[in-house]
């Protein structure tokens, strides 16, 4: 073994969603990383079996992506997006709608998942006001559902967590859907489970309670992701479109996790051949080489929004149509990554590595049947999840063993609750797979 680094001094750092104290006592910090693995301190290697975060996709430190950002950080370093602009944000936009499903020709570049589901809701509010149906301020999120940490995101989001302490600054007037999680009808079900279509019909009744004239739109995962990896039961996302549909509200289809290749396809949408109005991504748009996140936007929209007519009335094509951005919006550093990133999909086939390779991941997964406490497994695309039975009165801890276990044991795999995530990076081989899930397996027996 390598002698470690010096360690810093641990407390300065707030870290985010962790245990700070004890993480503190038994820390954990990566040095470098390359293709499927991690190095950590002491010179060990660690599988990454949930692409750092549900977002390298390509890999880590893919040459072609850190290529083309030291290439640019050399040659433009910045660049405001208000009023100027640089070619790589207006090519970065073109490929990605060129890359979505249906009407979605426009995109509005953010930062992060969470700023790209703040923004999503605002232009459905913009929208909704310049046709003239300003009241339409609810949205409808869903139970279990992740949508980031900005107040718009924990309003319409369904983690309890991360909701309780902040109750009293959410978003007005939103409500939620039922989640589809159903351990009793589909428990170890392989990709769509078959039971639950008709929970989309709570939609119907939201819209009777609140009426339709105040919903301005549904914010949903296709697939729930931090909340454990739930694919939409067969038939459900077709029915909340046509409710949407019904009563013109704007369908929201948060793919932050679920975009750039997941589910083997693009996104989710095409996955599942279920149109959005408006889509949320972030994550693996640059790999999660650099920051970045985007809003794609209808085309319909767009002209609303942007359109003759949107601005005040005296000149209005230079009046500003829509009073929101960010210092960082389409910065050079992230679209540089961005389009690097698309050419390595694009190239490299990993969208289709992915469909290819969902069945093995399946199979792989589903051999985990009857380990110590596994009451579930779910997959779709490389998204899986093995749910746990939870020690009794210690909720999170038998995972967070597993994770621990399976870390030591050169693994690196995430835990939600008792639910133990795989999303691997798309260029992962069988044989990786078979590694993951025998140190889960592993895992499972020595914490049983
Ligand atoms: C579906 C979904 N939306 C939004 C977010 C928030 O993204 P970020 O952490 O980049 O703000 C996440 C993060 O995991 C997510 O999974």
């Amino acid at each position: 073994m390598a002698v470690p680094t010096p360690l810093p001094d641990l407390q300065p750092y707030w870290m985010p969603f962790t245990a700070n104290r004890y993480f503190k006592q038994h820390p954990l910090l990566l040095e470098s990383a390359a293709g499927m693995y991690y190095s950590t301190r002491d010179g060990r290697k660690i599988l990454d079996g949930i692409a750092g975060l549900w977002c390298v996709n390509a890999g880590h430190c893919h040459p072609r992506i850190v290529a083309a950002v030291r290439e640019q950080v050399g040659r433009l370093d910045y660049a405001t997006a208000f009023n100027l602009g640089h070619a790589g944000a207006f090519e970065l936009a073109d490929q990605v709608v060129k890359l979505a499903p249906g009407n979605l020709g426009h995109a509005f570049f953010v930062n992060s998942g969470s700023e790209a589901v703040d923004t999503a809701l605002k232009i459905a509010l913009a929208y909704h006001r310049v046709r003239g149906e300003g009241q339409r301020f609810r949205f409808i999120g869903r139970e279990r559902g992740y949508h980031g940490v900005g107040f718009g995101g924990i309003s319409v989001g369904g983690m309890v967590a991360n909701r309780k302490v902040f109750a009293s600054a959410m978003l007005p007037g939103v409500d939620h859907l039922p989640h589809t999680h159903d351990l009793a009808r589909n428990a170890f079900s392989r990709g769509q489970p078959a039971h639950g279509a008709e929970l989309a019909d709570a939609l119907e009744r939201l819209v009777a309670l609140h009426d339709p004239s105040t919903i301005a739109g549904v914010i949903i995962e296709p697939v729930s992701g931090s909340a454990g990896v739930l694919p939409p039961p067969k038939g459900y996302l077709e029915r909340i479109r046509a409710i949407c549909d019904r009563h013109n509200l704007l369908l929201i289809f948060d793919e932050v996790i679920t975009g750039f290749g997941r589910t083997g396809s693009a996104f989710a949408s095409r996955t599942f051949n279920v149109q959005p109005d408006l889509m949320t991504v972030a994550k693996g748009i640059t790999s999660g080489v650099v920051p970045m996140g985007a809003v794609l936007v209808d085309r319909r929209i767009y002209e609303a929004c942007v359109g003759a007519g949107a601005g005040p009335t005296a000149q209005p094509e230079q009046a500003i149509e829509f009073f929101h951005g960010y210092t960082y919006s389409g910065h050079p550093l992230a679209c540089a990554a961005g389009l690097a990133t698309l050419a390595v999909y694009r190239e490299e086939g990993l969208f289709e590595r992915a469909a290819a390779l969902a069945p093995a991941f399946a199979d792989a997964l589903h051999s985990l049947k009857g380990a110590p406490h596994v009451i579930d497994i779910r997959n779709i695309g490389l998204m899986g999840a093995v749910e746990l039975e939870s020690r009794k009165d210690q909720p999170t801890l038998r995972a967070l063993d597993v994770f621990r276990h399976c870390f030591a044991s050169g693994v690196l795999v995430r835990t939600t609750g008792d639910t133990i995530a795989l999303t691997p990076p798309l260029i992962i081989e069988e044989a990786q797979i078979g590694q993951i899930v025998d140190s889960l397996r592993k895992a499972l027996k020595a914490t049983a």
